[in-house]
């Protein structure tokens, strides 16, 4: 086990390059097992769950080869085999699997999913999908068995508006007799990405990105090559750590809109902010006010976000609110900050953050969010290192972040803990 050690207390400078977005990366591999042949995707990160998802794919019978941020999968070979445990129990997004299983064959039997378990993560609204398009969907042994005889079109109301549900759905009906509408579908960028993906497959999806998808199902769907848009929560994680060190950073790559709302609140805070085509360049200020944070749904503020934002809140001048009305529970690194000095109280499902002053300690990353809060808090102060464990979540999310942070000026390493 590693753990990451921080000497803070630099302002972050230079140009951060950002790869492209997990979410999308770990919906888009699953997706490519609707096709019959190769689907390429370029701009791929490098990160652990991408790792797992491509042995996953092996272990189904397709071809996957990397080279450098390219990722080459042939799925003509895959056979419709059981996963109940192993790979899929080591991801959240193996849940993509049923979906696409069950487009591709008609059936798919796969292990209740793991991931960052910050909170109970149910998938009612995945299954009320799969069975609204005629599918029988049973648990046994920890595992869920999905089968249909023949996918068929259907209305699907999503009671909660969730990105997974959005994707597994569109993922099946992509495949099913008839035309399929999703209503209250989630709009994050990550579903318009596998949208865009399907269709160069052959797909007929359209709407991704409002709350009315329409998937007319076809019968096959053929390779074709893809782009990752970039990772809005990396970059938007770069930009709060640049306002947090009083830096000056350019983050690159990225999509300006997507990061909106991020964008929106650090300037009511005080931050400058620059929007250029294809980057965006933060200048941290020495003295912020406090604000009122509300994670949502996208277009509102990203719930990924939420962890990385109460780190910077603790550097205002003034009490703020931070809520989460995506996850109510998604707090676990608030008693890490405590820790380092943040003075901070928990109400439902806020945070009541005091501005102050954090000072370096030992601390422990218990999911990817909140691992990039503390390392943020580590790089703010300079009175000692910091010891972030946990490293293995953070390595889930965020590529190259020690050589991308020490480019930046930070003086951060990798230790044996
Ligand atoms: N929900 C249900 N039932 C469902 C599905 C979701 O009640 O069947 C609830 C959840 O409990 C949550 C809300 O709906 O309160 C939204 O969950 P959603 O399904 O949108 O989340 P997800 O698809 O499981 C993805 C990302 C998360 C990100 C959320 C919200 C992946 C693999 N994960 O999760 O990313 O926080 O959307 O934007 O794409 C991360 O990157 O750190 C991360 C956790």
């Amino acid at each position: 086990m590693e753990k990451l050690m921080i000497a803070g207390g630099r302002p972050l400078r230079g140009t951060v390059q950002i790869s492209g977005a997990k979410n999308s990366a770990i919906a888009l591999i699953p997706a490519a097992i609707l096709s019959e042949s190769t689907v390429t995707l370029d701009n791929l990160p490098e990160l652990s769950d991408v790792a797992i998802y491509c042995e996953l794919l092996e272990e189904l019978g397709a071809t996957v080869e990397r080279q450098q941020d390219q990722l080459k999968i042939d799925p003509s070979r895959l056979v419709s085999k059981p996963m109940p445990n192993g790979n899929v129990k080591k991801l959240r997004a193996s849940y993509y699997l049923m979906g696409a299983l069950l487009g591709r064959f008609g059936e798919a039997v796969i292990g209740l999913p793991g991931g960052c378990n910050f909170e109970p993560r149910p998938i009612d609204q995945h299954i009320k999908g799969f069975e609204a398009l005629g599918a029988q969907v049973t648990t046994e042994n920890g595992a869920l068995h999905i089968k249909a005889k023949q996918l068929q079109g259907a209305k699907i109301y999503l009671d909660v508006v969730s990105v997974g549900a959005t994707i597994n759905i569109m993922l099946a009906a992509s495949r099913a007799k008839g035309v399929t509408i999703i209503e209250n579908a989630a709009k994050e960028p990550e579903i318009i990405d596998v949208a865009t993906l399907l269709n160069a497959m052959g797909a007929k999806i359209k709407g991704a990105g409002t709350e009315n998808i329409r998937i007319e199902g076809v019968d096959s769907m053929h390779g074709c090559v893809h782009s990752i848009i970039p990772d809005r929560i990396q970059a938007g994680t770069y930009m709060i750590a640049a306002a947090a060190t009083r830096g000056d950073v350019i983050i690159d790559n990225v999509i300006p809109k997507h990061l909106e709302a991020l964008t929106a609140k650090l300037q009511e805070m005080g931050v400058h902010i620059y929007e250029m085509d294809e980057s965006i360049r933060v200048v941290g200020q020495a003295e912020y006010e406090s604000i009122d944070v509300k994670a949502l749904v996208y277009p509102g503020f990203a719930t990924d976000l939420q962890s990385p934002m109460s780190t910077l809140l603790t550097q205002t001048k003034g009490v703020s609110i931070l809520s989460d009305y995506v996850y109510s529970n998604r707090f676990k690194h608030i008693p890490e900050l405590a820790r380092m000095g943040a003075k901070i109280k928990l109400e439902g499902r806020s945070a009541i953050i005091e501005g102050g002053k954090l000072s370096a300690a030992k601390v422990k990353a218990t999911d990817l969010r909140a691992g990039a809060a503390l390392v943020i808090a580590g790089l703010t102060v300079g009175d000692g290192v910091t010891e972030v464990t946990g490293v293995e979540y953070i390595d889930r999310g965020y590529d190259h972040l020690v050589m991308n942070l020490s480019n930046l000026g930070a003086e951060v390493w990798r230790q044996q803990s």
